[in-house]
C-alpha cells in the first residue's frame, strides 16, 4: 500500500512558518577528511529529519567524485544536473527535482563523467549565492570527501559547517588534517603570500617533529605578522560542527569530545561537537530497497539521534514537534 507522506507529517507536527518575506535560506554543508563515512546518508537523512519538522528543503549533490545522492532516496539519476549550471544552461532552480519525501527536493550532481569533475574555488564562490535563492529553508551541500580547496571553500560559505567522521583511527586522523585544512584555507584571503607561505612551513616542521611545543595557531598568529589573527576568531563564531557516524560502542559515541578537545588543546582551535550516530544495518539494508531509512523506519533511535541532531542546528524555539 502506498504510504502517504505529506498527511503523516502534517499530522505529527506543527510549527509556525515565517512568511516568505522573512526567509532566508539557510546553507548548511556535510564535509569529511575521509570517504564513505556516511556524508551522503547524514545529508539525505537531516533533509527528512527537517522535512518531518515543517521545513522545506534542497539538497545539492556536490560530490565532484560521483554523484549519489538520487541513491539514498531510491531514484535513478536525472539527466538534467549541476553540470547545466555550470555550463550556463540552466538555472539552479530550473534543475531542483522532486523526492518521495515531501518538500525535500535535490539537485543533481556529476555522474556522467568518467574522471572526477574539477571544480574551482572561483565556481563555487558564483554557486553560492545561486544556492541562497533556491525557493526552500535550508539548503544542504554534500561534498565528495577530503580536502579539496573547493570543498573547503563551500564549506567556508555555509551558514552551518558539519564536519562527518567515523570512529576509525584512519578517519579520525584525517578528520584532524580536515581541520588544520580548513583553517589554513580561511586564513588565506587575510594573509600576505609570504606571512601564508611561513605559516605552513611551521606547520610542516611541526607536523615532522621538528617542534617540541604543540602548534597553536593563536599563538602562532599572536606572535607573527602577516595573518589577521581577528579573523581566526571569527571563525569559531560559526564553528565547523562534528558528527561522528556508525558508532558501535559507548567509547565511540563519547569520541566526539575527546575530538573537541584535541583541537583546542592543539591547536587553541574550538569545534562543536554536534553528536553521534549509531551504526544500524537498517540503513544499507534501506538503501537496497530504495526507501530512506528515516522513511521506512520513523521512530527508532536512530532516527532520535538525527532528530536531536537537527533541533541543535535550528533554533529549538521555533518548534512545536509532537512526535
Ligand atoms: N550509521 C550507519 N550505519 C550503518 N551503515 C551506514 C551508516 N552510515 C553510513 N552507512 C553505510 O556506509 C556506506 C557509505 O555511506 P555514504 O555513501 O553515505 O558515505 P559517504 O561519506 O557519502 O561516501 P563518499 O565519500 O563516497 O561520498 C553506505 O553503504 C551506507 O549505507
Ligand atoms: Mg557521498
Amino acid at each position: 500500500m502506498e504510504r502517504d507522506f505529506e498527511n503523516e507529517s502534517q499530522d505529527v507536527i506543527a510549527i509556525k512558518r515565517p512568511s516568505s518575506q522573512e526567509r532566508t535560506n539557510q546553507i548548511w554543508t556535510v564535509a569529511s577528511g575521509k570517504g564513505g563515512v556516511g556524508k551522503t546518508f547524514v545529508t539525505s537523512s537531516l533533509a527528512i529529519c527537517l522535512s518531518k519538522l515543517g521545513h522545506s528543503v534542497v539538497i545539492v549533490d556536490l560530490d565532484l567524485s560521483g554523484a549519489n545522492v538520487h541513491t539514498a532516496f531510491g531514484m535513478s539519476p536525472a539527466s538534467n544536473s549541476i553540470r547545466h549550471f555550470f555550463e550556463g544552461s540552466k538555472t539552479l532552480s530550473e534543475l531542483v527535482i522532486p523526492t518521495q519525501v515531501p518538500r525535500v527536493s535535490y539537485i543533481q550532481g556529476f555522474w556522467d563523467a568518467w574522471t572526477p569533475t574539477d571544480l574551482s574555488v572561483e565556481q563555487v564562490r558564483h554557486l553560492a549565492p545561486e544556492m541562497k535563492k533556491l525557493n526552500a529553508d535550508y539548503v544542504i551541500v554534500d561534498l565528495g570527501a577530503g580536502a579539496l580547496e573547493s570543498h573547503l571553500e563551500m564549506l567556508k560559505l555555509a551558514d552551518e559547517k558539519i564536519l562527518l567522521s567515523s570512529p576509525e583511527p584512519t578517519s579520525i586522523e584525517k578528520t584532524y588534517r580536515f581541520i588544520e585544512s580548513f583553517v589554513c584555507h580561511s586564513l588565506k584571503d587575510h594573509s600576505i603570500p609570504e606571512a601564508y607561505d611561513h605559516m605552513i612551513q611551521q606547520l610542516r616542521n611541526h607536523r615532522h617533529g621538528f617542534s617540541e611545543k604543540n602548534f597553536s595557531f593563536r599563538t602562532y598568529l599572536r606572535e607573527n605578522s602577516g595573518i589577521q589573527p581577528d579573523f581566526f576568531d571569527a571563525l569559531m563564531t560559526k564553528p565547523l560542527r562534528l558528527i561522528v557516524n556508525s558508532c558501535r560502542s559507548q567509547a565511540n559515541t563519547e569520541l566526539g569530545h575527546a575530538m573537541k578537545s584535541v583541537c583546542y588543546k592543539y591547536y587553541d582551535f574550538k569545534v562543536d561537537f554536534l553528536g553521534s550516530i549509531d551504526y544500524d544495518n537498517a540503513v544499507w539494508q534501506s538503501i537496497r530497497n530504495r526507501e530512506p531509512v528515516l522513511i521506512a523506519q520513523p521512530f527508532t533511535p536512530l532516527a532520535g539521534q538525527f532528530l536531536t541532531t537537527c533541533k541543535q542546528l535550528i533554533d529549538p524555539k521555533e518548534l512545536r514537534a509532537v512526535i
